[in-house]
């Protein structure tokens, strides 16, 4: 019935995450809250890792995408199931490495990565350095110059691919502020130009096409283009580059209408497929990286909001407005994602109202969801938000000055705070 398997209906008729009553959870932690279910995110993980083991003679990693959600607690989790990590910045590296994450599991990507960061993911021994373009690359050679210290790379290549996704979120066109393109030389040149460098080793091609993403074809077609790539770039140059890393993007269920494929049938389809390849063009088999971020923790998370003021604007709209918005969720106002709701209070009556869903922040385009269908809703009842376990949290902002939610994490029916919620205060720390 609902869109995640951990979510469910108890004898109150209340919605239940992990068993866990959510109504209980509001009483204990108040509203706005993300909650999280443990066992959701390690089935996850397992099913990656299992993947590689039965399908690819455990001949590669999944990296979780920690822009997706980056947190102490989820980067233990992460690390405890043995997967590696991506971070794009300062802060997402520093939160791997405060819980002794080992640095060879993390590749460091971005399309701007600063003196600083560079410099520092050097300094740690990080496993991968994502080069983006030449000037990071120039940049790099310069910094492990002077440390006089050796760093393993991946280039990042734009495959061209066009996958099925909201404009926003595509990456792999030519057309992207991410990577270097392959149709003019770009790529290759960037791969001779690594190559003759002595103190940066190519070890790695990466590319990304975009995000939520339920059809196989254009990994297959991104397969295709980067073993040639591989292929053309060891009949060039003699170098084979024994690493590929295929980026993330794998589709979750955020309305009844998704119809993801399991992370086992989509790593099965893959990972079968590189090898056929790797078979047919006579080169050894690269170990293979994904970076899956919305398919680790997507589903494993629910946003539990407060119903204040109803508003009913005859033959128009009925906008319910809750104690949060696009504050802690920004993705509908960024690119009208569809979420499912439901009355948390009162989970197993029928979903007969279309509403709208808006925040409390003073802007009209903070909706989290627009002609919505729901269970008749009043004020004081518990909304809850499903499937916002990725991008919500590490997307949210102080607009407003409103503080941000705390996340709960659900396991064995016990629930702990692994986010606290933001104080009053915390939002002046800084200023003077
Ligand atoms: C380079 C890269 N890898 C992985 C991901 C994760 O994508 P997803 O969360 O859709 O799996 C992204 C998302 O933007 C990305 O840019």
């Amino acid at each position: 019935m609902f869109v995640s398997d951990c979510l469910g209906i108890n004898s109150e008729g209340h919605l239940t995450i992990g068993n866990y009553d959510t109504i209980s959870l509001v009483e204990k932690y108040g509203t706005p809250m993300y909650v999280m279910d443990e066992h959701t995110i390690r089935k996850n993980c397992k099913a990656y890792k299992e993947a590689f083991e039965k399908y690819y003679n455990n001949n590669g990693m999944a990296l979780y995408a920690s822009k997706a959600l980056s947190c102490l607690e989820i980067c233990r989790i992460i690390n405890s199931e043995s997967l590696g990590l991506d971070v794009v910045s300062e802060g997402e590296l520093y939160t791997a490495l405060c819980v002794g994450f080992p640095a060879k599991n993390i590749h460091f990507h971005g399309n701007n990565k600063t003196y600083r960061e560079l410099k520092i993911a050097v300094e740690n021994n990080i496993g991968r350095i994502v080069i983006d373009n030449i000037c990071e690359l120039d940049l790099l050679n310069d910094i492990c110059s002077k440390m006089n210290k050796t760093c393993d790379v991946a280039i990042r290549v734009k495959p061209g691919v066009n996958a099925h996704t909201h404009e926003y979120i595509r990456t792999g066109q030519i057309d992207s502020k991410f990577g270097f393109a392959l149709e003019t030389g770009e790529a290759f040149n960037a791969v001779e130009k690594v190559i003759s460098l002595d103190n940066i080793h190519l070890k790695e091609l990466h590319c990304h096409i975009g995000s939520q993403i339920f059809d196989i074809k254009p990994y297959i077609v991104t397969i295709d283009i980067m073993m040639e790539f591989i292929r053309a770039i060891k009949c060039k140059t003699g170098f084979l580059v024994k690493e590929l890393n295929l980026g993330g993007g794998f589709g979750i269920k955020y309305i009844n209408d998704d119809i993801p494929i399991s992370i086992d049938e989509f790593m099965k389809k893959i990972l079968l497929y590189v090898d056929k390849k790797s078979k047919q063009y006579n080169i050894e088999a690269p170990y293979l990286y994904v970076e899956p971020g919305r398919s680790i923790v997507g589903e494993a998370g629910i946003t539990l909001y407060r119903v204040g003021c109803v508003k009913n604007i005859p033959n128009i709209r009925r906008y319910v407005s809750v104690d949060g918005g696009m504050c802690d969720n920004p993705r509908y106002s960024l690119y009208k994602s569809k979420y499912s709701v439901v009355v948390a209070n009162n989970a197993c009556s029928k979903a007969e109202q279309i509403v709208t869903i808006a925040g409390k922040c003073c802007e009209s385009g903070d909706l989290i969801q627009e002609d919505v269908l729901i269970q008749e809703v009043k004020q004081g009842d518990i909304i809850a938000v499903l499937s916002t376990g990725a991008y919500n949290y590490s997307m949210s902002s102080n607009y407003n000055k409103i503080p941000r939610a705390p996340i709960i994490m659900i396991n064995d029916m016990k629930s702990k705070v692994i986010v606290k919620r933001e104080e009053i205060k915390d939002l002046i720390k800084n200023e003077i």
